[in-house]
């Protein structure tokens, strides 16, 4: 039996998006990084004395560099059931310190990847998911790979709502009941995805309830496509597209130029987008007890999403509330082996 097996095995939320991997462990504390990698070795040396900041893994046969590297695209449908997936979450069990253990995890995939419109769930994609990611990733340079023992898949919104309604204080574990019996509509706007879902009378409201194909990396997208237009490049790093959307400026040429119009445009845009779906979706909410915006987006674009409803509310760090919600599932609700 090998090492990770004799080990008592670790519980974690997983929430694996497409721009951040973001994990839970029960003792609290809450990682995240890019979800960003490529295939290949990272053809990087690294100097003596300088920190390593690309880790490999080999997993199907495929090397991945992982870390900062400028990145394949997350963004393509078959992204959750993919070995650059499995190699991203591999890593982030490593920043978690969970090497050599085995783990427990929950995850999740985008509601309407889980369901369909009626109701029901797409059976073979959340095995898909459920089965990739228990696929071995092997760390090259010698350390122990985390394994996941036990892997659960979940519909991202509905994560946060279970966040919502199970508290944990001093050590105990309550069922917010107050919160169980009412109406109440998840928006998580994520990278590639917005994701709606109501719960009312603990069941999922599925007219209501679905995804979105935008998100925040719709925004960085179109200011790279918009900077390289404008300064005719070719490429432009992630690194310098995350900048530009941060500060309104690109360092380009050895100087630093004012790109703040083309941001705010991009930044309209999607609001835009984003508030027309909701309200479609949604409509005024005025049947909702509580409309409760998660997801880094809920973060990024906290300003312009403040007056939508007047019985909103964000999220406490609202970019983990899946992943505090899925570590919540597997300890509270799903059946977990022993
Ligand atoms: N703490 C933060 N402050 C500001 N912006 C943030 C923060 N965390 C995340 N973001 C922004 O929010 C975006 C979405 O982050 P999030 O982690 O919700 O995406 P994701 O879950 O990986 O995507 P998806 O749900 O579509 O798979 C990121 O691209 C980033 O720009
Ligand atoms: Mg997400």
């Amino acid at each position: 039996m090998a090492d990770s097996e004799t080990l008592n095995p670790i519980s974690i939320g997983l929430d694996d998006g497409y721009a951040f991997t973001k994990v839970a462990i029960p003792d609290g504390r809450l990682i995240a990084i890019p979800s960003r990698a490529r295939i290949g070795r990272s053809n990087v040396t690294w100097l003596n004395g300088s920190e390593q900041r690309v880790f490999e893994y080999e997993t199907d046969d495929t090397l991945f560099a992982v870390g900062e590297v400028d990145g394949e695209p997350t963004h393509f449908d078959g992204y959750p059931f993919s070995g650059l997936n499995r190699a991203i979450v591999q890593h982030a069990l490593h920043e978690a310190g969970l090497a050599g253990q085995s783990v427990h995890a929950v995850s999740g995939l985008p509601v309407s990847s889980f369901y369909l419109k009626d109701g029901d769930q797409r059976l073979d994609l959340i095995e898909r998911k459920r089965a990739s990611l228990k696929q071995a990733v092997q760390p090259i340079d010698g350390r122990l790979p985390a394994a996941i023992a036990f892997h659960e898949v979940i519909p991202e919104a509905l994560a946060a709502w279970y966040d919502h309604i199970i508290s944990e204080a001093n050590g105990g574990v309550q069922l917010e009941a107050e919160r169980l019996g009412v109406p109440v509509a998840v928006i998580d706007i994520g990278g590639r995805t917005t994701d709606f879902v109501v719960v009312a009378d603990q069941a999922v409201r599925h007219d209501s309830s679905g995804s979105l194909r935008c998100g925040l990396l719709d925004l960085k997208r179109q200011v790279a496509s918009a900077i390289r237009a404008k300064f005719d490049l070719e490429e432009l790093s992630d690194r310098a597209t995350d900048d530009a959307v941060r500060s309104g400026s690109v360092r380009l040429f050895g100087k630093t130029h004012d790109v703040a119009e083309l941001v705010q445009h991009a930044r309209r845009e999607l609001i835009q987008r984003l508030h027309a779906e909701t309200q479609r979706q949604l409509g005024r909410g005025a049947e909702l007890e509580r409309i409760l915006f998660v997801g880094g987006g809920a973060v990024a674009l906290a300003e312009d999403i403040r007056d939508w409803f007047p019985n909103q509310t964000i999220a406490p760090h609202p970019a983990f509330a899946n992943a505090r919600g899925m570590l919540k599932y597997l300890r509270y609700v799903c059946q977990e082996p022993t």
